[in-house]
């Protein structure tokens, strides 16, 4: 919360902010991630805008990128934020092209339209990462690795019955 407020005019010292922040940031994140998958969450959905700045996609699949037309995102930061137009387009610079994100993007919610047209997207990207999960992502999700952890007990108990018997 606090940390959005702070406005960068450059963009190495918004790297510089990164590299000393991004590893205890991302320590946070895991310990939060780590807690949910021990709850059984399957699906995960992390809101992070500097994703790609912090190098964190590597952990994330899939990656959704929310992208907006560059016009409507400056008119946006400028009736939010009460800047002028100059400043939006600062901010814009010291983060990597949304543009460049859309092309590394899983999948994009098209932003630019109204609420509820973002909001429309959004429902169905959520149908489709809680769908049914691939084997790979079911191996790593708690509640599969349980039971194969179960089997294989299961089956070295029974194995050890037979050596008995
Ligand atoms: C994004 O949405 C806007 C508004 O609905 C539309 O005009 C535009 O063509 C869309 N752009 C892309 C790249 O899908």
């Amino acid at each position: 919360g606090r940390l959005r407020k702070i406005v960068f005019s450059d963009p190495v010292e918004l790297q510089l902010l990164n590299r000393l922040l991004a590893p205890h940031i991302t320590c946070g994140i895991f310990w939060k991630i780590s807690k949910l998958w021990l709850k059984g969450c399957k699906v995960i959905i992390l809101d992070i805008p500097l994703l790609f700045e912090a190098k964190m996609d590597q952990w994330t699949d899939p990656v959704i990128v929310v992208w907006v037309d560059p016009k409507t995102q400056i008119e946006r930061l400028v009736s939010r934020d009460g800047c002028s137009e100059e400043q939006a387009q600062n901010r814009i610079d010291t983060q990597l092209a949304l543009d460049w994100k859309k092309s590394q993007a899983d999948m994009v919610v098209n932003n630019s339209g109204s609420l509820d047209d973002t909001k429309e997207q959004l429902q169905e990207v959520l149908k489709q990462v809680s769908g049914d999960l691939t084997w790979k992502e079911r191996l790593r999700s708690r509640d599969d690795l349980v039971s194969i952890v179960l089997c294989t007990t299961i089956g070295v108990l029974l194995a050890h019955k037979n050596l008995l018997g």
